[in-house]
Parts: C-alpha cells; structure tokens; sequence
C-alpha cells in the first residue's frame, strides 16, 4: 500500500526549493519504485510567506510561485499566517523537514523548532549544522523517547552520503579517524590560489557561485568545517564533544608565497578537518596541511568535498562528491526521508 507522509518544511531557500524541485521532477518515480509519496502540506519561511493546505501543496505550484514573485504569495492555501510554531503544531504534519538559517552559536531558530517537532511524535529531516553540531546528544534522546527519528545525512557533505557510509557501512570495520576536506568555499579559494588568483578574487568567485555562508567568515576561519567535525564526532564516533574542543585554524594566514613553496615540493595545501580516538577520547581539528600529491585528499578540487575513513578492517576508504548546493542538499533530506519510510 502507497505511504504518504505528510511533510512541513520550515524554511524556503535553496535546500527547501532543491528539495521541492526533486519532488516535482522525481515525485512519481519515487512513488512507484519506494511506495511513498511524500505530500507537503505547509511551508514556512520567515521572508517568502506562509501557506499551508491540508490536502497537499503542489511542488510545482510552489516553485512557480518563488520564480513569478520571489515568495509564496503565488499558492493557493488555506492558511497564510502560520509562524513556524503554529505550522509544527497545527499541520498534522508527520515529518519535520528543517531548512531554517544555521547558527552555529545557538542553533536557533532551527534547534526550537526540531524540539517541538520530535516533542509532538514527529520525525525530523535536517540539513541544518547548528542545531546538530551543538546539541546531537540532546536531541537523539529526544528522538529516542518519542519514538521518532531524526536524519541529518545532509549537514555534512550535503547529498554525498558520508555519514551514512560510516554509520551504515563501516562501523563494524571500527573507524579509528575521520578526516577530509568539509567547506567547499576554502577548497575553491585554495585551487583557485594555485591557478593564480589572488585571495580576494577567488573569495569573490566563490560568494557569486553561492558556494560562501552568508558571513563567509564562517567559511575561511574555519568555523563551518569546525562544526562538522563535531557532527561528525558526536554521529560517528559517539564522542560528544563541542565545537570548543576543535583546534581550529582557517586559511587567511595562507600567502600565494605558502601556496608556490608547497607547489614546488610536489604539495598542495588543503583546509582539512580530522577527528580521531586517543586513550583518552578523540582529538578534533581543522587547519590548512599541506599534503603530498599523492594523498587521496590532495585531488580533490573546487568546491568538492571528500571524507577519508581509516578503520581497522579495511584500511583507508575514501568517498569524494558536492558538500553543497540546492539539490545536492535537497537529496539530502530524500534520502533521509526514504531511510525512515522505507
Ligand atoms: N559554506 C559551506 C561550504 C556550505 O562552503 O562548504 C556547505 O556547508
């Protein structure tokens, strides 16, 4: 028998419309191949609007109207002035799909919002690294004792599933380190660096290909790659620590005189982000290492993002792929979606 999840989505920019776009395209496929045809009955966005409707919003309707108006005010809908909350509470909605901005100092608005949501029965699906890098303990027990599920595949490498290659596949092989290049825009400033762009050029590139946070501070300092670190910490490796205890270094210390004295070793500097065991738990850190060509992280350019597993039973096992964008992201949150109702 066909599933029809009913889902809120609580935030409408580029993941809530990449998302959107794949139900619109794929919606039916998804259906006929998984059995599941997931209805959104509501969205909300602090800066586009408000619609909900109980017997489901059309993907295409909601896409049109962004692309005549630039907001939702296009769809038709039963409510239009439901804040967040009210969408959580009163769309009877099974499945939270959270896409609000990230902070990563409080995780709000995103970490209230998922707390109702598990609170109320619901499952939730989010991309958002706030909320999970500072309170993943927290909220997984919520999960735990509301019986529902939380899936956050898309807060680390968007669509390129790393955390559940780890968490699926490799766990028996017992994952002694994690490491990899986790923010696209310091590895696209880096490639572009050693292709001869200057610094401010290439960050310039990569806030115009959409690549950058908002405050791309949180991109060259490291603090975003920090985040993921203790995602992938607390996800993988059961070891709650905080992004305080990252040892964090980002790129602006790096001059094109760094860049050309690496090149004429046969390195190449990459921004990579390690988690490891020691006796006494795990060591965490992000800073700029200039690697050998030949190290698997090495090639990984651009905006591409890699994660590199050492275990104990199989050695070194490294996956590459997006660690951003509209769709990448918004597959995301499918294949987390499909984890829970298949
Ligand atoms: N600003 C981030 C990056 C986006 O450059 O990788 C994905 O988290």
């Amino acid at each position: 028998m066909m599933q029809e999840p009913r889902l809120a989505l609580i935030g409408f920019g580029n993941v809530g419309q990449g998302f959107t776009r794949i139900l619109r395209d794929r919606g039916d496929d998804i259906a006929q191949r998984f059995g599941v045809r997931f209805r959104i009955v509501a969205v909300c966005d602090l800066l586009k609007g408000s619609v909900y409707n109980s017997a489901g919003l059309s993907p295409g309707d909601l896409l049109a109207s962004i692309e005549a108006h630039g907001d939702l005010s296009g769809v038709t809908a039963s409510e239009t002035s439901w804040d967040a909350l009210a969408t959580i509470e009163r769309s009877d909605a099974d499945a939270l799909v959270e896409i609000s901005y990230t902070d990563l100092e409080t995780g709000e608005p995103a970490l209230t919002h998922i707390k109702a949501a598990l609170g109320r029965g619901m499952h939730v699906v989010t991309t958002n690294k706030g909320p999970v890098a500072l309170f993943y303990p927290a909220l997984r027990k919520l999960a735990a004792e509301n019986d529902v599920r939380i899936g956050l595949e898309g807060t680390v490498l968007s669509g390129t599933p790393a955390l559940r290659l780890g968490l699926d596949v490799l766990n028996a092989a017992s994952i002694r380190s994690v490491e990899g290049i986790f923010n696209g825009t310091t590895n696209y400033i880096l490639t572009r660096m050693e292709q001869g762009a200057t610094y401010a050029e290439a960050l310039a590139e990569a806030q115009d290909k959409g690549y950058a946070e908002a405050d791309p501070t949180g991109d060259v300092e490291g603090h975003d790659a920090a985040g993921k670190v203790v995602i992938l910490s607390n996800v993988l490796m059961d070891a709650p620590i905080t992004i305080a205890d990252v040892e964090r270094e980002g790129i602006t210390g790096l001059t094109p005189e760094d860049i050309e004295a690496a090149r004429a070793e046969g390195k190449r500097w990459k921004l990579i982000g390690r988690v490891a065991r020691t006796a006494q738990g795990v060591s965490a850190s992000v800073k700029p290492v200039m690697l050998p060509v030949e190290h698997p992280l090495a090639s990984v350019s651009g905006a591409t993002n890699a994660i590199l597993y050492e275990t104990e039973v199989l050695g070194s096992v490294t996956l590459s792929g997006p660690g951003a964008g509209r769709e990448e992201t918004g597959y995301a949150l499918l294949s987390d979606l499909l984890a829970i109702y298949t």
